[in-house]
């Protein structure tokens, strides 16, 4: 398995093998990689000659400086996660921030048609600016003809397939469904720092969502929100920061359900200190 982390030498290697009529996947990451990457990393091979994973942990996208510095980092351990899948056909880019960014650590501005101003984008300033600008270099640098992105994260999805529709990039986003432990829990790089007590209280995120996808047959909207709130309230360990019933095409908060509109349901939801999101289609 090769790792790169010039852009130069990474570019040179995929023109080459792009002459060759391979087709290139790209899965990016920000490394502390568990079985919910690898299920994209899997889903890239199937689909492609060549998959790149970048492991690069963005500045620009944490608003909170710790979060920044907390952010898991093991390049060793990632690699050794991405040999189980696959020895060969793998190609990992991990560059130096200095590498992408150069002396100019700071996000473009970018209009998603108002994606980012929903759920994430309330609660996390700059966020999207930040992954807007990451994903549009990435994509300059690597040219991958088809690029994947977990429904885990169903806003930073949709906000990737508006940017790459307005700038015109020549990439196809692949959607991957939501990769969760044994107890529906979403896997996530922030499950490791939950204790085995607060994982289990943590499996009530999507046995909620659940509940809500049933319930949605037949009660409105304000109902299903008013009950999932006082669930929430029962459970003294989780704190509900929000839920939203969502278009999926505009993530605007739906009141009413019209039949012409495909509808998501998003949840965050604190444990201490430690944010989880999650969601679930309707
Ligand atoms: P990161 O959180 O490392 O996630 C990388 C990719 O893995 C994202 O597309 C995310 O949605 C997906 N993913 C994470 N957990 C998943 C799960 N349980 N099931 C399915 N997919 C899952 O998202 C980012 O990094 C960054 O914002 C990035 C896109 C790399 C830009 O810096």
């Amino acid at each position: 398995m090769k790792i790169f982390n010039s852009k130069i030498q990474i570019s040179q290697t995929i023109v080459n093998l792009k002459l060759k009529g391979y087709t290139i996947g790209f899965v990016p990451t920000m490394g502390a990689l568990h079985q919910g990457h690898l299920a994209l990393v899997s889903q890239a091979l199937r689909q492609n000659q060549v998959v790149i994973v970048s492991v690069f942990v963005n500045p620009t996208q944490f608003d909170k400086k710790q979060d920044l510095i907390k952010y898991p980092r093991n390049i060793n351990t990632d690699v050794a996660l991405l040999k189980t899948v696959s020895e060969d056909n793998i190609l990992v880019f991990a560059p130096s921030v200095d590498e992408i960014y150069g002396h100019n650590v700071s996000s473009s501005c970018f209009d998603f048609d108002g994606l980012e101003h929903e759920m994430e984008g309330r609660f996390r300033d700059g966020h999207f600016n930040g992954v807007g600008t990451i994903i549009k270099r990435f994509f300059e640098i690597l040219k991958p003809n088809n690029a994947y992105f977990g429904e885990k994260d169903f806003q930073q999805l949709q906000i990737i397939k508006k940017l790459t529709e307005k700038e015109k990039l020549p990439v196809n986003i692949i959607g991957c469904e939501i990769y969760r432990e044994p107890s529906g829990l979403a896997m996530s790089s922030r499950n490791q720092r939950l204790t085995k007590h607060q994982q289990t209280d943590a499996a009530f995120i999507y046995k909620t969502l659940k509940d809500v996808k049933m319930m949605f047959a037949t009660k409105s909207i304000n109902d299903i929100t008013q009950w999932v709130s006082d669930a929430f309230k029962k459970q003294p360990l989780l704190h509900l920061e929000y839920f939203t019933i969502a278009d999926i095409n505009t993530l605007k908060p739906a009141q009413t359900k019209s039949s012409r509109i495909t509808y998501r349901a998003f949840i965050a939801v604190f444990i201490k200190d430690i944010r989880l999101i999650d969601n679930i289609a309707l």
